[in-house]
């Protein structure tokens, strides 16, 4: 087991990848926070858990407002004394094209992608410090590498994040605490769309190397390693996970 005993936080774990990933998480070893703004989502993944013999709980939290992640990190450092893993991975898109976005559809991709990440890191870091130990991974995707088009907000916030990635790789190194982003290949409701309209379908998949979508449990090894001692000499870094979506 890669994650014997680690605490970890996984936001946006009601659904999709990081639902997979607190899954393998799990399944490791590790004790988990499952963390969503849909409580009912994350209490179901706790739930699948613990039925497979893990270990974890469901904490309501919109980790774009500061105060709920500040309470929800205090309630899960109360319950298992401390956060060795978090994974920033909550995220929503609101498409537009950029003349027709509106402030709204702006500064809410924004919150959740930029400052929800933010806010977790603050509320966890000062602890890994003490500890001199920690294993942040920010969730990244090709929209952040490669622009896209009518997502300039979802495009801005996750090139944004390979930002966070960086400067958090290098103040924290001397803490023994890594920061490591995955830009992980098309696998769930989020991209329904694009992998099923025949407007777009095609376009996209001739842009995919290996010529098909991920399998999420193709993308969660990647999560596995970045929270695990195997990763211990790599931090500041971002792995796609893409099929070969943003070879450059
Ligand atoms: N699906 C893909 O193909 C893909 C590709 C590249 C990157 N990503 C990124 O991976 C991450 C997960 O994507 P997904 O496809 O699993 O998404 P998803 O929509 O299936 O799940 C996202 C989860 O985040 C939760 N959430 C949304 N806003 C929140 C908030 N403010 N606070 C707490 N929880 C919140 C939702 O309730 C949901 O359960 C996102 O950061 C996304 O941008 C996804």
């Amino acid at each position: 087991m890669q994650l014997k005993d680690k605490v970890a936080i996984v936001t946006g774990a009601g659904q999709g990848i990081g639902a997979a990933v607190a899954q393998a998480y799990a399944a490791e070893g590790a004790r988990v926070a499952v963390i969503d703004m849909n409580l009912d989502a994350a209490s179901a993944v706790a739930e699948g858990i613990r039925a497979a013999g893990g270990q974890a709980m469901a904490v309501a939290c919109d980790v774009a407002q500061r105060a709920q992640v500040d309470a929800m990190a205090a309630q899960v450092t109360l319950a298992w004394g401390r956060v060795d893993i978090l994974v920033n991975n909550a995220g929503i898109t609101r498409t537009a094209m950029l003349h027709k976005m509106t402030s709204e559809q702006w500064q809410a991709v924004l919150g959740v992608h930029l400052t929800g990440s933010f806010n977790c890191l603050q509320a966890v870091v000062d602890g890994m410090i003490e500890r001199r130990y920690g294993r942040i991974i920010f969730v990244t995707s090709a929209a952040g590498i490669l622009g896209t088009v009518g997502q300039i907000n979802y495009s801005v916030a996750k090139a944004g994040i390979l930002g966070m990635t960086k400067s958090c790789a290098r103040e924290l190194a001397r803490h023994n605490i890594t920061a490591n982003a995955i830009a992980p290949g098309a696998a769930t409701p989020m991209t329904e769309t694009i992998r099923t309209d025949e407007r777009f379908k095609e376009k996209y998949l001739d842009r995919i190397a290996l010529g098909r979508w991920a399998q999420p449990e193709e993308i969660t090894p990647v999560f596995v390693f970045f929270a695990s001692d195997a990763s211990s000499y790599v931090t500041g870094q971002i792995l796609a996970a893409d099929g070969g979506m943003t070879i450059h």
